[in-house]
């Protein structure tokens, strides 16, 4: 299995990149399957959760087709099987979305449930909730989902229970070919939301109001194809940043957009980062100093982000003073805590777990680490990098699924990074 060996106490500077957004691709994926015509997708970034993908609607008998510059072209009028084996689907939640696509074109599906997830039980009634509002018939059997909906899904009005991002999409995509109009309220902000309404109404989806809490959708009798470039991934651009400013150092993501990063970099500035912007770059810099505590809560967009929560607490770990960090979102999120106090930090969790007490340290030390989800394995990174001495993070396949040439990146932005093979 790969690990990742990193000699901490090098500032990051230069310049790097942004990838294309993994949670917009895998959804766009999805939403190919409602075309009549190939949907091409450019700016897809090569991760372990879009070979996923791939291979689930390969398991359909849809026909894709990449080529040298990951542009992926999706075919799904080849599609031969409706079913979403569990096997895939428990190795990433997103594959769940293809169940109301599949059902809105093709009036059947069958979709394993997705079952628990190492940040949270993560439910799926809110997506249930909606697909039957538009009509669907769902029945539970052996572990999956089997819908469908005879004479096609009707409009409906429909208020989530509260803000979900997988949630919205799933029913906005389903929404496009129902029989008349469709109102969602309460709908999650999210930009991957906006530039997942943007490809379906370049294949002809009637959306408007994606981005607001309430999204008006008019179904349409079918969908064609279009050619559709994924937007920068913040969540990669944020890291990119906090682990800049932990570092104390100096980097400009390019292909980046502010507006979808506003509340991390006011966070930066807190910490004593100068943060410049343009169109589509941002640029961090920490003149050498070292970062000030941040306290913060997690919240749907435009709120600050969940998934950028525990590479923030990895910067508080060496920051002058103490800060505060409280998990809304998901009920298991802090499991980086326990690696990060083998690594020297002074964290206390309060509240059932909810919170992160966190008291900054001059120095962690490297260690042997691991984690069980993405965005926490990133941030054991980000500790690595600002450890006296070696860390050694185990399975890293979690970073893969989410950071397209991570050790590369870091690289060429001065860090001490390889990756290795425990065999
Ligand atoms: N929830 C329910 N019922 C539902 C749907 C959600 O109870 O039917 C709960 C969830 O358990 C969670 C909260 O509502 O506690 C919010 O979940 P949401 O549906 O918004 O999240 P998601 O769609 O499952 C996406 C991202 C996550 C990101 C969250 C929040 C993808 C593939 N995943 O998940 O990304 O943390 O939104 O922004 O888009 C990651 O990239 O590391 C990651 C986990």
């Amino acid at each position: 299995m790969d690990q990742l060996m990193i000699e901490g106490g090098t500032r990051l500077c230069g310049e790097l990149r942004a990838s294309g957004a993994k949670n917009s691709a895998l959804k766009i994926f999805a939403a190919a399957l409602l075309g009549d015509e190939p949907v091409t997708i450019g700016n897809v970034p090569h991760l372990r959760d879009i070979t996923t993908m791939i291979e689930l609607l390969g398991s359909l008998g849809v026909e894709v087709v990449m080529d040298e510059k990951m542009n992926i072209e999706i075919h799904a009028n080849t599609i031969k099987r409706f079913t979403a084996p569990y096997d895939l689907v428990k190795t990433m939640r997103a594959s769940f979305n293809v169940l109301g696509p599949m059902l809105a074109h093709y009036g059947q599906a069958e979709v394993s449930l997705p079952g628990g997830c190492a940040i949270g039980s993560r439910p799926v009634d809110q997506h249930l909730r909606g697909l039957k509002a538009l009509g669907a018939e769902i029945e539970m059997e052996n572990g999956y989902v089997k819908a469908h909906a005879n004479g096609g899904l009707k409009g409906s009005h429909i208020y989530f229970d509260f803000s979900t991002v997988g949630g919205t999409e799933h029913i906005m995509m389903a929404a496009t070919l129902a029989d008349g109009e469709t109102v969602l309220e309460n709908c999650a902000r999210e930009p991957e939301i906006v530039d997942l309404a943007e490809c379906l109404n370049a294949m002809g989806a009637d959306i408007t109001g994606a981005g607001t809490d309430t999204i008006t959708i008019t179904g349409v009798k079918s969908l064609s194809g279009c050619r559709h470039d994924v937007i920068a991934d913040r969540i990669e651009t944020g890291t990119y940043l906090i682990a800049a400013a932990a570092t104390s150092g100096k980097i400009k993501v390019q292909g980046a957009k502010h507006d979808h990063l506003e509340v991390l970099t006011g966070k930066l500035k807190e910490a004593g980062a100068e943060i410049s912007v343009g169109d589509d770059w941002i640029e961090l810099d920490m003149q050498g100093r070292r970062p000030r505590a941040v306290s913060l809560v997690t919240a749907p967009y435009p709120g600050f982000p969940t998934d950028l929560q525990a590479q923030i607490v990895a910067l508080n770990c060496i920051a002058e003073g103490t800060g505060t960090v409280r998990e809304t979102i998901f009920e298991n999120r802090f499991m980086h805590v326990h690696e990060m106090k083998r690594m020297g930090a002074q964290i206390r969790l309060e509240g059932n777990n909810t919170t992160a007490n966190i008291e900054g340290v001059c120095q962690l030390k490297g260690a042997p680490v691991m984690a069980n989800d993405l965005r926490a394995s990133v941030s054991l990174v980000i500790a690595g990098l600002i450890a006296d001495g070696t860390t050694i993070i185990d399975r890293i396949y979690h970073i893969d699924r989410g950071y397209e040439h991570i050790e590369e990146k870091l690289r060429n932005l001065g860090a001490n990074i390889q990756r290795t093979s425990s065999g």
